[in-house]
């Protein structure tokens, strides 16, 4: 398959300019580890290609890791932002929901940061753990990390001045590469306050809300940070990160541990929840451990 070497670099870029919480932060990945080193023998299926997943099933000197993304450019810039040899790991272009029989009783460890976000609720939830639980021998775990907005009085505007007024605070009288890396830690975590107060009922984001918060913070960052290292950084983060195609985002679903507790019971799993401190919003980020 040809692919658009241009789309691959954007990616590689774009992933390179982020960090916690929209990749995975060091209690998460301590978690992911901690379950992959009791295995004694570790057959990984990365959901998606995640560099921090799939180096660090290779470092455990896994005996399989396959990575499943329907991007196939994701999936070579991925590798790319990989520290570890790659060759042996199969790489697969495809879709999570298509069942594959040849994964069958093929895993014992199913591991996936961020995507349960990507799938509507409930539908493609309750499609994805049927699946992940044909494909894990038993006692194997299933591992992800979530996105959902915990309790509590929040409002929009007054989060993110602060978040930007404590950037131009701790920034100033830095060196460019401390800046840098602030302005990157800022702009991955206003990705994630702009979900503030917009999960409906049903547990869906508000795609207009959502949109609108996007490109009008984009503007507000480009105002007032307008070096083009750090409208790049704006950029990566707000302009390209999960936005595939115009008028939605590619992030559709914020639900709390106790909803996918009950479909993932509902398939035979027994889970365990680990509410995880990333930034901004403590506990919004959080995992589970579901032991088929
Ligand atoms: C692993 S997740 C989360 C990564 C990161 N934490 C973030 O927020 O962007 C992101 C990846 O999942 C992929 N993805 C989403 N839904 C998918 C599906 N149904 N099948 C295969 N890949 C999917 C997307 O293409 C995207 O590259």
């Amino acid at each position: 398959m040809s692919l658009d070497m241009e789309r691959v670099e954007m990616f590689r870029n774009v992933w390179s300019k982020l960090i916690v919480p929209v990749r995975p932060g060091p209690e998460g990945l301590a978690l992911y580890c901690s379950q992959m080193q009791r295995l004694p023998q570790k057959r990984i299926l990365v959901l998606g290609a995640t560099p921090e997943l799939v180096d660090m099933a290779l470092e455990l000197n896994a005996d399989k890791v396959v990575s499943v993304e329907r991007n196939p450019e994701i999936i070579a810039a991925m590798r790319q932002l990989g520290t570890r040899d790659w060759s042996k790991v199969q790489l697969i272009a495809g879709d999570w929901l298509e069942e594959r029989s040849d994964f069958y009783s093929s895993f014992n460890c199913i591991i996936c940061d961020g995507g349960l976000l990507f799938l509507h609720y409930p539908e493609q939830w309750k499609i994805l753990f049927k699946l992940v639980y044909s494909y894990l021998t038993p006692g194997g775990v299933f591992i992800a990390k979530e996105w959902a907005e915990p309790t509590g009085e929040r409002d929009y505007d007054s989060f993110i001045k602060k978040m930007i007024s404590c950037f131009e605070a701790e920034s100033k009288n830095k060196s460019r590469k401390e800046t840098m890396e602030l302005y990157i830690r800022l702009a991955s975590e206003l990705r994630l306050a702009t979900f503030i107060n917009t999960t409906q009922k049903d547990g869906s984001f508000d795609q207009t809300i959502l949109l609108e918060r996007l490109d009008s913070l984009i503007e507000e960052l480009k105002r007032k940070f307008a070096d083009p290292e750090l409208v790049q950084i704006t950029e990566a983060a707000l302009k390209y990160l999960a936005r595939s195609q115009s008028g939605t985002t590619d992030v559709v679903t914020g639900v709390r541990f106790e909803v996918a507790d009950k479909l993932l019971s509902a398939c035979g799993f027994i889970s365990e929840h680990f509410p995880l401190p990333d930034p901004p919003i403590a506990e919004a980020n959080y995992m589970f451990v579901a032991r088929k």
